[in-house]
């Protein structure tokens, strides 16, 4: 690691939302909340990382209710006054050491599979039925089932506010309700909810516009999009910047502030002719302020991580790089967080020799 990465932390102000860094904390289910709520030792883990220099926490996602929003066990909420209470100490304890932290917003849709929990009868939520295309599942949403959800993102995101977090970030991306309703090979809807992307957008633009309304003008919303999905890695949601913007700017509209671009690998051009990442692409058609990600100062992605492989450390080069040149305004940073609380320190003062390999054991407790 030879970087100068002195841009790295260098103060960034995304519409309302002033950091001290570029550096974000990428949002991570840990799985460490059986009762819906965060306790003490989540508290302890958000606060760690602030007082380790983060710039900005992406929480967890925090399910929007705790029946068809939830499929994996043990991931706090945000709808009871306990859990809403757990996330006002994470809240406090984040501003106490100096941080700044928003919640992500999450409904898992066709992930969710009934049979493994409490509420195997009820059916998960979804565009036209389908996790994988071509094999519906359930029957498609109906209206009454929409407006719910929309609404409970909205609630969620209020309470987000009202508990003093710094901004809300919307989980659009990697399969999850949002983006089933995005994808056209999952939604084939032929009301208002499907058909061209003004369509596919729908849904999440009802989210947006209708929290922009009760949040006001200055808290920042965030989506998380991408065009993978976890059923399909490959994907490629839009094929074509033209199509892009066709997709993203119905949320400028709709009122969003910033764009967080899910890849696994950064470096990654979206498309061809052109070096841009989704991030940089996203910035380039909207001007709208966004988020870069992807095995950050490590070898080998996250699906890796799942599977128990250990990532040794990667050169942060390409990133001060694509940094220097504008291309996004923060980078989120998952695994190698998970890992050391300490990671943007070290980072800032030159400890490369104490930054750490990735290994699984970092998934096992909220160190
Ligand atoms: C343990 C773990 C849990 C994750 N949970 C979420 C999540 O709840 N929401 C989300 O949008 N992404 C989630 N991700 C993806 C990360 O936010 C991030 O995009 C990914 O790890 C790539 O960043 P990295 O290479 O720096 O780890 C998770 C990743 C890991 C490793």
């Amino acid at each position: 690691m030879t970087s100068n990465t002195k841009i790295l932390f260098e103060p960034a102000q995304l519409g309302t939302l002033a950091l001290p860094n570029r550096i974000a904390m990428a949002p991570m289910t840990r799985s460490f909340s059986p009762t819906g709520a965060p306790s003490d030792d989540v508290v302890g883990y958000y606060q760690r990382r602030a007082a380790g220099g983060v710039g900005l926490i992406l929480s967890e996602g925090v399910h929007t209710n705790q029946i068809t929003a939830a499929g994996t066990p043990n991931v706090p909420h945000i709808v009871t006054d306990k859990a809403k209470a757990g996330w006002r100490k994470v809240a406090d304890a984040v501003h106490a050491a100096g941080g700044k932290i928003g919640l992500q917003l999450w409904n898992e849709g066709p992930f969710r599979n009934p049979k493994n929990t409490k509420h195997p009868d009820t059916p998960s939520w979804s565009a036209s039925g389908m996790k994988i295309p071509g094999k519906p599942l359930w029957e498609p949403m109906t209206e009454d089932e929409i407006e719910t959800a929309i609404n409970e993102y909205v609630n969620a995101a209020v309470a987000t506010k009202e508990l003093g977090f710094d901004c809300a970030e919307f989980h659009g991306a990697h399969g999850y309700l949002i983006d089933n309703f995005f994808w056209d090979q999952t939604n084939v809807r032929t009301d208002k909810w499907g058909g061209d992307w003004n369509g596919r957008t729908r849904f999440a633009t009802e989210v947006i516009r209708r929290t922009r309304e009760k949040v006001g003008a200055d808290f920042p919303l965030i989506i998380r999009l991408s065009q993978w999905k976890q059923q399909d890695f490959s994907a490629q949601a839009t094929k074509s910047p033209e199509e892009m913007l066709e997709w993203l700017q119905p949320m400028v509209d709709a009122g969003i502030d910033i764009f967080h671009c899910s890849q696994r690998r950064f470096w990654e051009p979206e498309f061809e002719g052109s070096d841009l990442n989704f991030a940089g692409w996203a910035k380039k058609l909207t001007g709208k302020p966004t988020i870069s990600v992807g095995s950050v100062g490590l070898q080998g992605d996250f699906i890796g991580a799942f599977a128990g492989e250990t990532s040794k450390t990667a050169s942060l080069d390409k990133l001060v790089t694509r940094m220097e040149a504008g291309e996004f305004d923060l980078i989120a940073v998952g695994r190698a967080l998970l890992q050391d609380p300490n990671w943007v320190t070290k980072v800032r003062d030159g400890r490369n020799d104490e930054l750490e390999p990735f290994t699984k054991d970092a998934l096992m407790s909220l160190s």
